[in-house]
């Protein structure tokens, strides 16, 4: 069976059991600041499981994209080096939301391995958790006697907290576990070590595929844990591994996919692939997985970057650069050119890969160059240190780290490079570095979160800010974040009028006033499912009653900039084509931005039909239709476009003005002509193949054209007669053009008169060479001109010790004669500079110095003859 063909068979297998089947999540999570990307299946259910959202369906099945390279379980540094971890695996998973709990659960994966797939039993083990006495918890006998009836008790071995407690992160849902394991070595093998004794030791060959999660608790800040209003079922089979097993393979990337990544760079790097540990079969690994992450990463609308998610996406693609450069021998992109065999494989099941094939391939190229190009600066940065501690042939750890930090130069290629010149560098020195690092930015970053505070436990919010700005409610929970030394306090209300950040839009301030108090909202944000009213302060007496009010005109601001987002859309795709797709916005009261598809600039009068179209649109004042609750499907037959990255759950909301239709969750004007005008204030590139316009609409674009217009005045009014100010100015502009080329032709016949007179004033030195000096006001430019010409004369010795404005400028030049006798224009400059309060240096033949007393300029010439005549 295929990879393809396996998951097909899992997720049909838990559908013929009563299960849901649903899309993967994108992996790069936008509404959870504890969580970068999608590491479990579980993060999606994440509410479900606290019990702060109704699930849809009591069982769900799917295979979930997870990302395991941040935050609490990262395997970045192990992916490659050993032959079963991967950055991006697909998790296959069967749910239950307070349905089924231990017994279907373990019944189902028992059948579903052995007899649906025909897994021999006698190679598989079960393992279940032996209670841990700082959390309170006994052994889950249950999940053991529920194995004994599949399993002999020596193949039921029982693990500790961190093999079988599964926690999602530090704080949320989390439960005992019940893994799977199964021992694919060779017959002779497992006669001589019996697999029960390398279970969860990290054997390549006895490995787990699959974690049924009994979640039951939920995990606090204080580390405390509580029990969960329901019990619930969260499986996780790693697909690959599974794949490995079936078709018979000793290691992950033996396995269909993998092999064909495998195939290719072997042909391009024309060396073999031998599975084994050395570097050079590492690197075949680290690359084969690494294409995986990066390419879904960026389908799901994560580019790679300078900061946050975006950098953890570029340092995974560097790390397979890297390796394919030192390992490899690439000395040029590599990467993007995997992707259609990527798209070949997984477009089938991941829609968002083959639809945007030819931008991943585009990203991923200008990447690997603009990569290339830092692995050349930072080598020239080595070689420069190489110079400076030649004497030891040792470079300091921080010097690598900064190599590391500031080149993005990787330290494993700065101790490959040493090496092979038999030079060394401290590891201990570049991790110390690095340590110092982490800790300043972890310092900057650091919060506190306390736990919440529930005051009316299981109420959901009702958001109300469609339709009104306004209304009455109470506080539900709250608790207090601490950041930089600073409190804030988050609310959570029974229902809101608060709009909270998202789909590129800012999130809404406020006032909440309870009696008399009034609390200021700084900004409201959404946190999986909860809505956020971020203050500085809380409310005294939280039982009262809560009017909570929207701050008005920012709304009507940024609503207006809403919409003009979705008309820029629809007229940039009309503009320039259907490639357009958005990329990214932010949506502001004073402007909006708005990131698109596209690979070149745009020319102005492409930029002044998208305008016209826009303020067409909004100049017929076309009304707002708002579909808010319908099925997906039935907003894609109206023309609606979903975009990549983000989640849509079975029912949408439509945004229409006559033409655009786009699926969105923000608020927007009731009729175009609100907004009143738009305008184009900027155009630009934001990456490769991704373009930026700014956008002013409304009393801001208004504000936009009269600030032009005063400059364009203010430039009017320098001139008398100002009919046709462009004619004026380029007429200007040619007329100084003309005298600045006679001014320089005027002033080149003054410095050759110069030198001429210079020269015709040679004083002959009694050892044979000839001095010519000069003291006095002149441009040190000119003066330093003069004096290189001078060089060229055999004997001469030139001084020319000016005074520029408040400056002074010592240029010393020696002909070939004077430098054979042993004179060094460098040293003579040394002795010098102190008599006009300043440094310099040079070489041999030219040397100059500057200084800030222009009194001794005289003192100087003697002093250089007294010394040359020497
Ligand atoms: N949450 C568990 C895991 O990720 C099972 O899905 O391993």
């Amino acid at each position: 069976m295929t990879t393809n063909e396996i998951r097909d068979r899992f997720l049909e297998f838990f559908k013929s059991h009563g299960h849901d089947l649903q899309q993967s999540a994108p992996i790069v999570n936008k509404d959870d600041p504890s969580l970068m990307f999608v590491n479990a299946g579980m993060n999606q259910f994440k509410d479900v499981f606290l019990g702060n959202e109704k699930p849809k369906h009591p069982r769900v099945t799917n295979s979930q994209k997870c990302l395991r390279v941040s935050g609490k379980h990262n395997d970045l540094e192990e992916v490659g080096v050993d032959t079963y971890h991967h950055t991006l695996f697909e998790m296959l998973g069967n749910w239950s939301f307070g349905d089924y709990f231990q017994t279907e659960a373990i019944d189902m994966a028992w059948k579903f391995l052995t007899q649906e797939l025909k897994i021999a039993p006698e190679n598989l083990y079960a393992t279940y958790f032996e209670g841990h006495q700082g959390d309170g918890l006994e052994a889950d006998t249950e999940a053991k006697n529920l194995w004994l009836k599949y399993l002999p008790e020596e193949r039921i071995l029982k693990g500790n907290k961190k093999d079988n407690f599964w926690e999602m992160g530090d704080v949320g849902p989390c439960g005992p576990c019940s893994e799977i394991h199964i021992d694919v070595r060779p017959q002779a093998d497992r006669e001589k070590v019996s697999g029960a004794s390398l279970v969860n030791q990290d054997h390549p060959q006895v490995i787990e595929i699959w974690n049924l999660v009994f979640i039951a608790y939920n995990r606090f800040a204080d580390g405390s844990l509580k029990p969960l209003p329901a019990k619930h079922v969260d499986t996780g089979m790693g697909l690959e591994r599974l794949a490995m097993v079936l078709q018979g393979k000793m290691a992950t990337y033996d396995i269909d996919l993998f092999a064909k990544f495998i195939a290719y760079l072997e042909e391009v790097s024309g060396k073999r692939y031998g599975h084994t540990d050395t570097k050079p079969d590492v690197a075949f690994r680290v690359i084969a997985d690494h294409i995986r992450a990066i390419a879904f990463a960026i389908a799901d609308g994560q580019l790679p970057s300078n900061t946050g998610a975006g950098y953890v996406i570029r340092r995974i693609l560097r790390r397979a650069v890297r390796f394919g450069y030192s390992f490899l021998d690439f000395k040029e992109p590599f990467l993007y050119a995997m992707v259609p065999t990527l798209v070949h494989e997984m477009g089938g099941y991941f829609d968002e890969l083959k639809k945007q094939e030819q931008f991943i391939i585009k990203v991923i190229r200008e990447e690997e160059l603009a990569f290339y190009k830092t692995l050349s600066a930072g080598i020239q940065k080595l070689q420069q240190y190489m110079e400076e501690f030649a004497a030891n042939k040792d470079l300091p750890g921080e010097k690598a780290f900064e190599l590391y930090d500031t080149f993005g130069f990787p330290f494993d290629l700065t101790q490959l490079i040493l090496r092979e010149n038999a030079w060394k560098t401290s590891e201990a020195g570049f991790n110390k570095a690095m340590d110092a690092q982490k800790n300043r930015s972890k310092k900057a970053a650091a919060q506190d979160v306390a736990d919440w505070v529930e005051l009316k436990a299981g109420e959901q919010t009702e958001f109300v800010g469609y339709d009104a700005l306004t209304c009455e409610t109470q506080v539900l929970r709250y608790r207090k974040v601490s950041q930089k030394g600073k409190d804030f306090y988050h609310l959570v209300l029974a229902k809101t009028p608060f709009y909270p950040e998202g789909g590129g839009q800012v999130g809404d301030s406020g006032v909440l006033q309870l009696g008399t108090e009034k609390i200021e909202v700084l900004t409201t944000k959404k946190e999986n499912n909860l809505i956020l009213h971020i203050c500085e302060q809380l409310p005294q007496d939280l039982s009262l009653e809560c009017t909570a009010l929207v701050d008005a005109e920012k709304r009507d601001a940024t609503k207006k900039n809403h919409t003009v987002t979705h008309l820029m859309h629809l007229a940039l795709r009309e503009v320039l084509g259907k490639h357009v797709e958005q990329r990214g916005s932010l949506v502001e009261p004073d402007y909006m931005r708005f990131d698109f598809s596209h690979f070149e600039k745009l020319k102005p009068e492409e930029a002044a039909a998208v305008e016209n179209r826009v303020n067409a649109m909004i100049r017929e004042n076309i009304a707002l239709e708002e579909f808010r609750a319908i099925p997906k499907a039935q907003a894609e037959e109206m023309g609606a476009m979903a975009l990549f990255g983000e989640k849509y759950g079975d029912t949408v909301r439509a945004i229409r003005f006559g033409p655009s239709v786009e699926l969105c969750g923000g608020t927007h004007v009731k009729a175009t002509g609100e907004i009143a005008l738009a305008k184009i204030v900027s155009e630009g590139s934001v990456a490769a193949g991704v373009r930026r316009i700014e956008v002013k609409t409304g009393k801001a674009a208004l504000n936009w054209y009269n600030d032009q217009l005063a400059e364009l005045n203010a430039v009017k009014g320098l001139f008398k007669n100002s009919k046709d100010i462009t004619k004026e100015v380029a007429t200007v502009l040619e007329k100084n053009k003309k005298l600045e080329q006679r001014i320089k032709a005027q002033e080149e016949k003054e410095k050759q008169a110069f030198k001429d007179n210079l020269l015709r004033a040679k004083k002959p030195l009694a050892n044979g060479l000839e001095f010519v000096s000069y003291a006095g006001a002149m441009d040190g430019g000119s003066a330093k001109d003069v004096a290189i010409q001078c060089k060229n004369q055999e004997n001469l010795v030139a001084v020319l010790a000016v005074s520029d404005k408040d400056k002074a400028m010592v240029h010393i030049a020696l002909g070939k004669n004077a430098i054979d006798k042993g004179l060094d224009a460098k040293a003579l400059i040394k002795e010098t500079a102190p008599l006009i309060k300043g440094g310099g240096g040079g070489q041999a033949a030219m040397a100059s110095a500057g200084g800030k007393d222009t009194s001794n300029l005289s003192a100087v010439i003697s002093k250089i003859e007294d010394l040359v005549s020497q």
